[in-house]
């Protein structure tokens, strides 16, 4: 793909710069099968970067084959069933590195590796062809659910402040702190979602609630 028309797919695909989104990824086994497990996934100029656990399959797959596949969804039941893969009686179905029920497979080639810390391997992808498979196709942001679900977690704040329930809103602000937290670790500073958290923070502050 050439790489204008790389950045506008994967933008369209809801990828943004530096930020982690969740996708499942296909790499194929030594015996020929195919593997998928969740991953988080990082956009970075024209490549993908995915950081596996050394001990995983994934990792150790993509050190024998660099063609893999990132399928994006926002299905639960894919993200459990390929996590479990080995737990649940009821597998993923793939064909040619394609996740059915996905909506959009884009594939992949590993054209680079480096250490990410000390059990997670640093993978560099360059994606060769994207297939949608639905109409509107979005990755999962761990980000963006955080910042939706703060958002419903600040709008009861008020309501248990006016009724003086000093329990219910303290549960209310560590939820809070966790949706803070994780978008923290997955998101780029000026993303709309790390926007979302600084306004709230702001609108607890007039509330004279401290987080
Ligand atoms: C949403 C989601 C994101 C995940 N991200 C990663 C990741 O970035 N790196 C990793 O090694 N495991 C990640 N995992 C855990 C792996 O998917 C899980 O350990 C899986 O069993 C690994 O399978 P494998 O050994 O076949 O590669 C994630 C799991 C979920 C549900």
């Amino acid at each position: 793909m050439k790489p204008s028309e790389l950045e506008g797919t994967l933008q369209r695909l809801g990828f943004t710069e530096n930020s982690i989104v969740e996708i499942i990824m296909i790499t194929t086994n030594l015996d020929g099968s195919y593997n998928p497990a969740p991953m988080g996934v990082i956009k970075t100029g024209d490549h993908l970067e995915v950081r596996p656990f050394t001990t995983s399959n994934t990792y150790r797959n993509l050190t024998r084959n660099s063609l893999a596949s990132i399928n994006l969804t926002t299905d639960p039941f894919l993200f459990l069933k390929t996590a479990f893969k080995h737990e649940l009686s009821d597998g993923a179905s793939i064909s040619e590195l394609s996740l059915r029920g996905s909506d959009a497979t884009i594939v992949v080639e590993k054209v680079g590796e480096d250490v990410f810390s000390s059990s997670q391997a640093s993978v560099i992808l360059r994606p060769n062809r994207v297939v949608i498979h639905n109409d509107s196709p979005t990755v999962y942001s761990r980000g963006r659910a955080m910042a939706i679900e703060a958002i419903i977690h600040a709008t009861r704040v008020p309501v248990y402040q006016s009724r003086g329930d000093e329990a219910k809103v303290e549960s209310l602000l560590r939820n809070m702190r966790y949706c803070f937290d994780v978008i923290s670790r997955v998101s780029e500073v000026d993303s709309p979602e790390m926007q979302v958290a600084d306004s709230l923070r702001t609108l607890l502050a007039k509330w004279g609630v401290s987080i």
